[in-house]
């Protein structure tokens, strides 16, 4: 894995944008695995910004997100739609029909995820996954386990991250217990990517993705094995590498 440690959130930002413009410009109908979360706001901001310079052009773009809680209303302003759109999809010429998020209202939440899976295979495979982790060293939804959890699947969310997303909700009783999320083998699959990380509360998350054992307990570790990992974290979240 390639570790660039930078000054703070902005940075890391900036860098970010920088990994998925080029892939923009060396493949223009590149497919993109997108997150949601605090992480990568400042990610869709410069994306945004290098559009509207005519620097970047989505229009051949497909995007495939992580995941999406399960149950809450189609446009709740908490969802992972209501978030794509408002922080990157409307500001961009990303075409609509290739813009795929997870349905966690769907019928067969089941055959929901296998056809999601079946629709990134159908794209070509993801040529760049963006990641963030979260403190228990979950990434997409996948939390902590006994096992890797391999495609796209219904999980059910970790108590810490119910806690972690509570501060999205009004009140953590708000928080949807679910989630459909990429598995472990979609994520790994895709042929490059970033995970960035910033804060001091996700020191011990990137330590152990980096250096701990390759364990589900911490389901980022698994990136231990891909051969094109960029990990670009800010000086807070890299506190515990520089001992
Ligand atoms: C979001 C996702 C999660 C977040 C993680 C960190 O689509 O898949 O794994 O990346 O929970 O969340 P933030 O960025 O809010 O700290």
């Amino acid at each position: 894995m390639e570790l660039l440690i930078v000054n703070d959130y902005a940075a890391m930002s900036y860098k970010a944008a920088q990994f998925l413009a080029s892939q923009v410009i060396l493949k223009p109908e590149c497919v993109m695995g997108l997150a949601t979360g605090s992480t990568p706001e400042g990610l869709y901001k410069e994306l945004v910004k290098m559009y509207q310079m005519g620097l970047i052009d989505f229009e051949k773009v497909t995007a495939f997100n992580l995941d999406e809680y399960v149950g809450l209303e189609a446009e709740h302003p908490q969802g992972y739609k209501s978030y794509m759109y408002n922080h990157f999809f409307k500001h961009v010429n990303i075409d609509p029909t290739n813009r795929h998020i997870p349905d966690g209202n769907a019928a067969q939440l089941d055959a929901e995820c296998e056809a999601y899976d079946y629709a990134i295979k159908r794209a070509g495979g993801i040529d760049i996954q963006v990641l963030g982790i979260g403190r228990n060293g979950h990434i997409g939804f996948n939390e902590p386990d006994l096992k890797f959890e391999a495609e796209t699947h219904v999980v059910a969310l970790d108590e810490k991250t119910i806690r972690d997303n509570a501060r999205f909700f009004s009140a953590i009783e708000q928080v949807p217990r679910y989630a459909i999320s990429m598995g472990v083998k979609t994520i790994m699959q895709a042929r490059k990517i970033i995970l960035l990380a910033s804060g001091k509360e996700k020191a011990e998350a990137v330590y152990g993705m980096l250096y701990g054992d390759i364990t589900p307990t911490c389901p980022a570790s698994v990136l231990q094995l891909h051969p094109n990992v960029t990990v670009i974290c800010d000086f807070q979240a890299a506190t515990l590498l520089k001992k």
